[in-house]
């Protein structure tokens, strides 16, 4: 069944010029961008987005630098498209990422980890809705 994930492209990716190269990975990984465009986190929009990390010691740190520079959010879709896009991705830790993947190719370190994908159809759902309200995306 077609499914919808969540994804941001982060301002380490964003700087590299990289956000073509990211959704050519994406695109050749069976997902189809259904929306999606550049922007600029707010302090608050970070810290809401990632408020389940929010007594992470890292949390503070991943705030300041997901509203370092600008992001390109998008809604892509597909067949199992959370864990095909999770795939594209790799691992959180570039440095555990399979080769070939995006984290390891374009990613830093675990903060700067080049993408998010949801994880998760419930987070899939809240994160869509959270940068694409009420988005006729059909
Ligand atoms: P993301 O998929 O955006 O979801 C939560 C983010 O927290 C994750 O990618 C990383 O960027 C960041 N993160 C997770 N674990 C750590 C860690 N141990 N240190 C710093 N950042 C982390």
């Amino acid at each position: 069944m077609a499914e919808r994930t969540f994804s941001i492209i982060k301002p380490d990716a964003v700087a590299k010029h990289g956000i073509g190269a990211v959704l050519a990975r994406i695109e050749a990984g069976g997902l189809k961008v259904v929306a999606g465009r550049v922007t600029q986190l707010s302090r608050a929009q970070a810290e809401a987005f990632y408020a389940v990390h929010k007594e992470r010691p890292f949390y503070s740190d991943l705030c300041d630098f997901m509203t370092s520079g600008p992001v390109f959010v998008s809604v892509l879709e597909g067949e199992n498209a959370i864990k095909r896009y999770r795939e594209v991705l790799g691992a959180t830790n570039p440095a555990e990422a399979a080769a070939g993947t995006v984290r390891a190719d374009f990613g830093t370190d675990v903060e700067k980890n080049a993408a998010h994908g949801s994880d998760g159809p419930d987070t899939a759902r809240e994160e869509i809705s959270f940068f694409f309200p009420g988005a006729d995306l059909t």
